[in-house]
Formats: C-alpha cells, sequence, structure tokens
C-alpha cells in the first residue's frame, strides 16, 4: 500500500497545505472521500470550496456544526458504515466567537466583546487570526473524539507559510506600536506620554471620537485573552508534532506555487511538524511519446491553408511536449529534494474539473494507486 494509503487508515489529523489555489481543497475532500470509503468516519474542515463542490458535500457557510454527507449519497459515492464523511466550512468569525465564549469566562464581557462593530470587522483582518481559527477549529473537533480522521484544509493564505506562523504574527501584531497606541491606558489615567496623545488625537480625528472609543474598548479585550490564545497555539503546535498527525504539501507545476512549496517544506523540518507527501497537481508529466502531427494528417490535395492548418498544430504540439518534459524534469527535481520517506505524487489535470463526489472519488483512485507514487531511491 501507498504511504499516502498508510496515512489515511492510521492517523487521526492530515493538514493539507500549500500556496492558494493549487487544489488543496479538492485533495482534502478527494482524500475525505477515500478514507470514508475505506470505513473511517472522517470529517473534512474545508476553507473556501468552489460553490458546486459545497453543494457536493451539502456543506454551506455559518453552521455551527459539520453536515454529514445523506446517506444516499454516500452509498452512490461508495461509502458505507461504519464509513462515513462530514464536512464543516470553516468560518473564521464563528470560530472566533466560540474561542472568545471560551476564553472570556464572564459571559457578559463575551457578549460585549462580540458586539464591538470593531471585533466583527477586524478578526478577519488581524494577520495570522484566520490561520489560527483554523487551528482552533481543528483541535476542538479533535478534541471531541467523533471522527477517526479530521482533514484540515488551511485557509488560503497568500503564503502557505503564515499557517504555521500564526502565534508568532498573531503576537507582532498585538505587540506592536500600533496596537499599542489604540490600547488605553492601563491605569486609566489618560494617555501617559505625548506620543500616545498626539496618537489619540489623530486617531479620534480620522475614525471620530464614537468608534475610537470603540476601538479602545476591543482592542483592551482582547490583548487580555491574546496571553490564553498565544498559549492555545503553542500547545497546538506540539500537539501537531505527534505522529498521528501528518501534512501534506500540495503544489502545482508554477514556478511561485513550486518555490513556496520547496521553503515550506524547509520550514515544517525546521519547526519537527511530520511532513508525509508531496502532491504536484495538475502536472502533464505522464504524457510520454505522443506522436507528433505530421504530413500524414493532410488530406490528399492539400490547399495552403490546410498546410498553414497543420503548421499551427505543430507548434501547438510541441509547446505541449515542451511543458511535458519540463514537468518531468520537476517530478525529478521533486523526488530528489524530498527526504527518504516522502512520498512525491503526481496528479494530472482531469478535464471537465473536480466539483462532485464522483470526481472526488476518481480523484482518490488516482492519489492511492502506487503507479502515481515515487519515493527517492
Ligand atoms: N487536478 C485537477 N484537475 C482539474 N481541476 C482541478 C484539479 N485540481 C484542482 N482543480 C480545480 O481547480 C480549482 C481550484 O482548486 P482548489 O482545490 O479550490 O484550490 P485551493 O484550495 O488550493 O485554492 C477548483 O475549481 C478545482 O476543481
Ligand atoms: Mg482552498
Amino acid at each position: 500500500m501507498s504511504l499516502l494509503g498508510q496515512h489515511l487508515r492510521q492517523k487521526l489529523v492530515i493538514i493539507c497545505c500549500g500556496a492558494g489555489g493549487v487544489g488543496k481543497t479538492t485533495t482534502s475532500a478527494a482524500l475525505a472521500v477515500a478514507a470514508a470509503q475505506d470505513g473511517r468516519r472522517v470529517l473534512v474542515l474545508t476553507t473556501d470550496p468552489s460553490k458546486r463542490l459545497a453543494e457536493a458535500l451539502g456543506v454551506t457557510a455559518n453552521t455551527p456544526d459539520p453536515v454529514r454527507v445523506r446517506p444516499e449519497r454516500e452509498a452512490e459515492a461508495g461509502i458505507r458504515p461504519p464509513g462515513a464523511l462530514s464536512a464543516w466550512m470553516l468560518d473564521p468569525k464563528l470560530v472566533s466567537d466560540a474561542t472568545v465564549r471560551r476564553l472570556v469566562k464572564d459571559p457578559q464581557r463575551a457578549r460585549e466583546l462580540m458586539d464591538n462593530p470593531i471585533y466583527q470587522q477586524v478578526t478577519q483582518m488581524i494577520a495570522g487570526m484566520q490561520e489560527y481559527t483554523a487551528m482552533e477549529a481543528l483541535h476542538g473537533f479533535v478534541a471531541r473524539d467523533e471522527y477517526d480522521l479530521v482533514i484540515l484544509d488551511t485557509p488560503p493564505a497568500r503564503n502557505a507559510l503564515n499557517f504555521l506562523d500564526a502565534p508568532r504574527r498573531l503576537g507582532e501584531f498585538l505587540d506592536g506600536r500600533i496596537f499599542q497606541m489604540l490600547l488605553p491606558d492601563r491605569d486609566g489615567r489618560g494617555f501617559g506620554g505625548t506620543t500616545r496623545r498626539m496618537a489619540g488625537r489623530v486617531l479620534s480625528g480620522v475614525f471620530g471620537e464614537e468608534f475610537y472609543a470603540d476601538l479602545q474598548v476591543f482592542f483592551s479585550a482582547f490583548s487580555s485573552i491574546f496571553a490564553q490564545l498565544n498559549g492555545n497555539a503553542q500547545r497546538m503546535r506540539q500537539r501537531m508534532q505527534q505522529d498521528d498527525v501528518v501534512f501534506l504539501l500540495v503544489t502545482s507545476p508554477v514556478r511561485t506555487a513550486l518555490d513556496d512549496a520547496l521553503y515550506f517544506e524547509d520550514r515544517i523540518r525546521e519547526l519537527e511538524l511530520p511532513l508525509g507527501g508531496l502532491i504536484l497537481n495538475r502536472s502533464r508529466h505522464l504524457a510520454e511519446h505522443r506522436p507528433m502531427p505530421g504530413p500524414e494528417l493532410l488530406p490528399p490535395h492539400a490547399t495552403d491553408a490546410h498546410h498553414r492548418a497543420l503548421k499551427a498544430l505543430q507548434k501547438l504540439a510541441e509547446r505541449e511536449r515542451r511543458h511535458e518534459a519540463e514537468h518531468r524534469e520537476l517530478v525529478d527535481t521533486l523526488v530528489q529534494h524530498a527526504a527518504k520517506d516522502i512520498e512525491v505524487l503526481t496528479v494530472p489535470e482531469f478535464p471537465g474539473g473536480i466539483d462532485d463526489l464522483e470526481g472526488l472519488g476518481a480523484l482518490a483512485r488516482w492519489l492511492l494507486d502506487d503507479a502515481h507514487a515515487r519515493v527517492r531511491d
């Protein structure tokens, strides 16, 4: 059985990461289908599924709990009890509300914080907050014990590294000068220091008195729960280092995505997190020795137009060939770069996209086929 197959059978947590747009959400969902077909109770936490994929999984935003795929749909997709597939769309607002409720013991104060107009705007703006909430959600579901496997599709961070850096980045933001300026004076004696006084005047000028007051209330409440958030984040990172967790890195054969992936891989190692595989999505490496279009395609009395058409066709075919050669080299490079126990899986472009359970099933079969995996020898 491929290493990926073993992960799907044995692990409790699988985290799919990579740059935006490479196919993380699709891959996560396909892996969830595969594990459920194998008889496991699986939950996939998705962040930004396409509309059709969300429909296929039966998820909508803002549901407080995961939604199980309807049993008849499960059966059609080859999932039979005890196997089950549930999905949940990660909603940063919902998760941060739950976090606030848990951390702020006084319900009145928790309510105040959540009703604060700033809170509603700012939770998504704070760098690292979305990544942090993803970890929170994951942690919560793992602790619940209702699932044999939880698959996390990481948020669409511009840079995949944000995800691992969440606690530090959140910390930087909260310790940062701008944030400190927004905090009301701790001893309540008005502004301390000329800078703070000036900043206060500028900010209330910019935002208006009322909004500035809201800002201060929000940030002071928020700073008091930060220590706890940070502690949680550290604990979660430790949790992610255990051997029932595995990270999968998804990438596509595009320079920027690859650069991100290689750098990300080094960081995963540095943080001592378990990297279990590298998935090169939308690769053309498999097409080999396809015949080039030649004069045999021309009709007996070919006109100039026929010849021009053939030329155009040949150009296209040559370009395709170059792509294929590039992708083959890329797979070699990735395999050489990866550590010995890391599988490199290549996935082609599926014509028509992948946005229903059948498509996910097809992708799952591809991913689990040993013929598509390579390990450094
Ligand atoms: N191998 C593939 N073949 C065809 N379409 C794909 C493939 N992988 C992903 N897609 C499509 O590409 C789009 C983006 O994929 P998605 O999984 O949402 O990326 P990400 O989550 O990394 O941003 C989706 O519409 C998905 O259906
Ligand atoms: Mg996504």
